[in-house]
């Protein structure tokens, strides 16, 4: 029996506790069938945590999240919560998370599974075997910098601020991550930034220029301006292996980026803090898609996303590679087998619900696992 592995759960708003629901049934796999034994609580947060507490999170939970191995999180947010203050907002939950346990380091593959090449708007031979990582900081930049706020001039109008800021040791650890990532993958790095027009940009192209040359000389390391990036990225996506960038611009080349690969209900994403003593480091891992409260309740919602963000959960915290693979593995043969929630849905093939997308799963792995 290995040693206890503990987990807070975070469902969430929308299909996060549905998602969330079926993810749990590969982790109880297992605990059956591998031996693992995994010490779970549950919280509240975003949305429900306001209607349960008044606000989007507690500080408990924030507390509970610093001791815990990993962080599982669903999805938060809804119209129910719009028109709440901005600092009330269902989506300071993640916000905090990230900030407070200093989960700097958001880590976004985009994968085209070949039983999906068909998903993507853009044509097949564009995206077929497409494998990008995009690397995106996540505690800093435009989404934390001072000052920041709306202010009223003296002449009645207003004033809305946010600051770009960015220091060499934020931009080091960060791209130290992606340099990493590069050295299992293809060997390739490109740094994103608007080094044209942004001091922090021009900031963060010497000091990731400045990393490779001294630690990272075997990786391959290009620059380029976020708007172009942007372009690059539907015109030839496989041109990158790792993307590092900015917390706003990754958030956007992120969100183009699932895209290319048909599916926002597909991809994970894991976001790691510093390694400490002993190995460990906070770690959260989470769909890329939202909570979608258009089709939440209705059991129509993909759960692979979240499926595979335990399988980044089980490589990234617990070094369990060949378990990650395992998931991964068995979520590709279910959708070859032709199973389709509605979000990736074509003529031909079998349309069914999150559930037993979830339970197809499991099979797989008792198949793949046997
Ligand atoms: C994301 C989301 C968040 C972000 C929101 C919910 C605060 O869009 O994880 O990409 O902007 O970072
Ligand atoms: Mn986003």
């Amino acid at each position: 029996m290995s040693a206890n592995k503990s987990l807070l759960i975070l469902p969430g708003d929308g299909i996060g506790p549905e998602v969330m629901r079926e993810a749990r049934r590969v982790i109880e796999w297992f605990e059956r069938r591998r031996g693992l034994s995994f010490a779970i609580e549950e919280g509240l947060v975003g949305g429900a945590a306001i209607d349960a507490h008044g606000v989007p999170i507690l500080p408990e939970t924030i507390a509970r999240a610093k001791e815990v191995d990993a962080v599982l999180f669903g999805a938060v947010g809804g119209p129910k919560w719009d028109g709440l203050g901005f600092d009330r907002r269902p989506e300071i939950a993640i916000l905090s998370l990230r900030r407070e346990l200093g989960l700097f380091a958001n880590l976004r593959p985009a994968i085209v599974m070949d039983a999906l090449v068909d998903a993507s708007t853009l044509k097949p031979e564009v995206v077929r075997g497409l494998d990008i990582m995009i690397v995106r900081e996540s505690t800093g930049g435009i989404y934390f910098g001072e000052p920041r706020g709306i202010e009223t001039l003296p002449d009645g109008t207003k004033r809305g601020i946010n600051t770009e800021v960015y220091t060499t040791p934020e931009i080091e650890r960060v791209a130290r991550v992606a340099f990493e990532l590069a050295r299992k993958r293809q060997g390739r790095v490109c740094s994103v930034e608007k080094a044209n027009v942004m001091e922090s940009g021009l900031l963060w192209r010497e000091t990731v220029t400045a990393l490779q040359q001294r630690e990272f000389p075997d990786v391959a390391l290009t620059h380029m301006y976020a708007d172009n990036c942007a372009m690059q990225l539907v015109r030839n996506p496989r041109q990158f292996d790792v993307i590092v960038t900015t917390n706003l611009f990754g958030d956007l080349l992120s969100d183009l980026a699932s895209m290319l690969t048909g599916s926002l209900g597909m991809l994970p994403s894991a976001t790691l803090g510093a390694v400490g003593p002993g190995g460990r480091r906070h770690a959260l891992y989470e769909p890329i898609h939202g909570s979608a409260p258009d089709i939440a309740g209705k059991g129509i919602a993909n759960p692979m996303a979240m499926i595979l963000s335990f399988a980044m959960l089980l490589r990234h915290s617990f070094g369990l590679e060949e378990e990650a693979r395992l998931v991964e593995r068995a979520c590709g043969n279910v959708l070859g087998s032709g199973l389709r929630t509605a979000d990736i849905m074509q003529p031909g093939l079998a349309r069914v619900s999150t559930q037993v997308m979830g339970e197809a799963v499991v099979r797989e792995l008792d198949k793949l696992g046997a």
